[in-house]
């Protein structure tokens, strides 16, 4: 039977794909974005029932969850996770959404150094005591850092992840694991899913598996982490950012992306995409036809 779910952050990597799979399969979806741009033409096209607000302000999450019987709740790596999470948990309350989806990450730990992990693991906690049902998602590292790390001059992937692994999943197969749930959310409440990716690699094996599949040499070049603090802050990249992507690089290093399971295929029945395949789908970034975005 088609429901009627809000997507957050439909702009966004998972959200735009969970939008995508879910108006596939005939549901209707309200998708609220940030502000408008190409981004919300496309999912206003595609069908989706476009809405404008910020996730700190109530009124218009209220607005946004009325008539909703689910939603998925993703937020940037900025300031105001927690917030963000109170703010659409009441909203949905309000107007008795019955599940929440809840994006998190692998890395989410009451004690975890990564400011933005730690208030993952205490926003998973504020809304385990929504009313309906509450899924936690931790996925591992996703395959759209290939992209953002991509350097088109010198095919390097310039990374502080030493040799250790983990399974690169992309944000489309988590897309159809959030529409699987947000469809069906009952026998997922109170679940935590780490998500992976179908193969645990390092980084000198997935620039193998690059350049197995782009046709050209990609190597791994490992830094030290100091070394990447100062590349994301030559690129601009908020403290927030830098202060959580070096926290989780030691994290990567100490094994805690590492892993896999079959959690994207139980829940829709379809494999994961390997990195090869992720790389072949988005080929255009990498003959640097398009630009990226951050991971
Ligand atoms: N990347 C990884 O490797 C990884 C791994 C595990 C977990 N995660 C988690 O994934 C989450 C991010 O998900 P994603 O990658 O799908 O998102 P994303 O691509 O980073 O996009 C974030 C979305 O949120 C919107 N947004 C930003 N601020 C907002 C606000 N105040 N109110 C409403 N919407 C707002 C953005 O719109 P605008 O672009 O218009 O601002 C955009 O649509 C993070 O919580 C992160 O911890 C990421």
């Amino acid at each position: 039977m088609p429901r009627h779910v809000l997507i957050t952050g439909a702009t966004g990597k998972t959200g735009a794909s969970a939008t995508a799979t879910l108006l596939d399969h005939g549901h209707r979806v309200r998708a609220l974005v940030h502000r408008t741009d190409g981004r919300a033409d496309r999912l206003a096209a595609a069908g989706a029932e476009v809405v404008i607000g910020d996730l700190h302000d109530l009124d218009a999450v209220t607005r946004a969850t009325k008539g909703i019987e689910a939603a998925y709740l993703t937020y940037p790596i900025s300031p105001g996770l927690i917030e963000a999470a109170a703010t659409l948990m009441l909203a949905a309350e309000e107007n008795n959404v019955g599940a929440i989806v809840n994006m998190s990450q692998i890395s989410a730990r009451r004690d975890a150094a990564s400011d933005a992990a730690r208030q993952h693991w205490i926003a998973e906690r504020v809304l385990d005591h929504f009313s309906g049902t509450v899924t936690h998602l931790r996925p591992t590292f996703f395959a759209e850092w290939l992209i953002s790390f991509w350097d088109e001059s010198t095919s390097e992937l310039r990374l502080p992840f030493a040799d250790a692994r983990h399974a690169p999943i992309a944000a489309e197969d988590e897309g159809r694991v959030i529409a699987a749930i947000l469809e069906n959310p009952q026998p997922h409440a109170g679940k935590i899913y780490p998500l992976y990716g179908p193969v645990e690699l390092n980084h000198h094996q997935i620039a193998e598996a690059m350049t197995r599949t782009l046709g050209r040499q990609v190597t791994y070049v490992p830094i030290g982490i100091d070394e990447f603090a100062a590349e994301l802050e030559r690129h601009g990249l908020a403290p927030h950012f830098v202060q959580h992507l070096t926290s989780v690089a030691v994290d990567y290093r100490n094994g805690i992306f590492a892993g896999t399971n079959d959690v994207v295929r139980t829940l829709t029945g379809a494999d994961p995409l390997t990195v090869e395949a992720f790389i072949e789908r988005n080929r255009q970034f990498f003959d640097g036809h398009a630009s990226s975005n951050n991971p």
